[in-house]
């Protein structure tokens, strides 16, 4: 059977999805999930735990309710969005590379630790959060 003739014995809807099967945008796939960048963000994670046994050394970083929560090179804690300020997905982590930044996996988008992007991937800036250490309680806020 030609080719012709298979597209056209299985339909018009069929052949189109066929031969042009990303009109949504080939970029998008099951591994590039979207998510809204987190709004109202207050919580508290407690550092006597698990949490601050993953947050010890520096360049660790943990990720909660969207949140990207790292312990800077310097010893300093910084939280950051984990969806991206390019296209959304949730790929943001904190990386030790040129002297502790956050880069999102999905393109490649790197952020300073104020959000400020630092290639050419994306203009926009990612969102970052305010922490505040008091003991052994890290609160992570807008
Ligand atoms: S979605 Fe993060 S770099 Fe594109």
């Amino acid at each position: 059977m030609e080719r012709k003739e298979f597209l056209k014995s299985l339909g018009a809807g069929a052949a189109f999805a066929l031969v042009f099967p990303c009109t949504q945008g080939c970029t998008k796939g099951p591994e590039f999930e979207t998510q809204p960048v987190p709004e109202g963000i207050d919580f508290t994670i407690d550092l006597s735990g698990t949490d601050g046994a993953a947050l010890e050394n520096p360049g660790d970083f943990i990720l909660r309710n969207f949140v990207v929560i790292a312990r800077n090179l310097e010893g300093n804690f910084v939280a950051a969005s984990q969806v991206c300020s390019h296209q959304q997905t949730d790929g943001v982590t904190f990386v030790e590379t040129q002297g502790g930044i956050f880069e999102c996996s999905t393109h490649g988008s790197r952020f300073s630790q104020n959000g400020t992007p630092i290639n050419n991937i994306t203009q926009n800036p990612l969102k970052i959060f305010n922490t505040e250490l008091n003991g052994d309680s890290l609160r992570v806020f807008e």
